[in-house]
């Protein structure tokens, strides 16, 4: 990965100069990978204070603000592929375009381990490119609407991440960002596949609902994963930045 033009930081932050905050914020995602693995992965979760990501039926826009959907729009424009998981595809139909700034939109990519989605969803009709990624062993045809399915390994409930990543590599997709739900994002933690974690923290309690990260129960707070963060407010909501260097809950950094 290279350092980004002075051009196209001002394209992407709608600013006539450079923006000291924001490119403390985000410069570390373009540096290079220094996993073995060659790619860069950055989790991103917006959640109420207490949490919850969507509510308990998964309704899920808008928990943060404007600021911080043009944010997550920048990181698409920064990243070559953004995956999600198909309980996200279900609940939202998304997009995940660059609507909110210049800049290319990233090939989606969608976690499907048992093919549960049929070709109805707008990723597999229409837009920027799409693959669809299930289990070696998962039923259905090796295409859906126009995006073609690959085959992973499985690890657990989901798929073997580190597989994923070296599938994404051979095709190119190195900088990846793993959008939501916080299933996909707690496996890519669970695995110690995160780079960096952005979480959006908004100034809301939803009280129920869908939670950001379900791992492994700790039994004691020395199993846990701590870091630290430094903090970017943005409009109403906060934003951490998190950088996780692969570090994984149970294991020491
Ligand atoms: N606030 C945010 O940042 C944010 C971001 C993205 C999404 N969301 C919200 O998060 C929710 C989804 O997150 P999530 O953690 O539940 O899931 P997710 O990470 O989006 O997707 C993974 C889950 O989807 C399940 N799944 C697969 N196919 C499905 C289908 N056809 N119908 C229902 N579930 C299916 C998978 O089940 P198996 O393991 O059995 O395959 C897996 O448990 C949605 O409500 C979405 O609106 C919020």
């Amino acid at each position: 990965m290279t350092a980004l033009a002075p051009e196209t930081w001002r394209r992407l932050l709608r600013r006539p100069s450079g923006d000291a905050a924001l490119s403390s914020l985000y410069s570390p995602l373009c540096a290079p990978s220094t996993a073995a693995d060659g790619c860069y992965v950055l989790g991103r979760i917006a959640q109420s204070l207490d949490g919850r990501i969507a509510t308990a039926s998964g309704a899920s826009q808008w928990i943060t603000g404007h600021e911080d959907i043009v944010h997550t729009h920048r990181l698409r424009a920064l990243f070559d592929a953004v995956v999600i998981g198909a309980g996200t595809v279900r609940a939202d139909d998304p997009q995940l375009t660059t609507r909110e700034v210049e800049g290319p939109s990233p090939v989606r990519v969608v976690f499907d381990t048992d093919r549960r989605l049929d070709a109805r969803y707008r990723v597999f009709r229409e837009g920027p490119e799409t693959l669809l990624l299930c289990a070696l062993d998962a039923p259905g045809e090796d295409r859906v609407g126009n995006a073609p399915v690959l085959r992973m390994p499985r690890a657990g409930k989901g798929l073997a991440i580190a597989a994923v990543l070296a599938a994404l590599a051979a095709r190119g997709l190195r900088r990846v960002l793993v959008e939501g739900g916080g299933i996909t994002v707690s496996r890519f933690l669970a695995a110690g596949a995160l780079d960096r974690l952005h979480v959006t923290i908004a100034p809301l309690l939803i009280g129920s609902g869908i939670p950001a990260f379900t791992l492994a129960e700790a039994t004691t707070l020395t199993d846990v994963l701590r870091f630290d963060w430094s903090v970017h407010r943005l409009g109403a909501d906060l934003l951490v930045d998190i950088p996780l260097a692969r570090a994984r809950p149970g294991l020491p950094a």
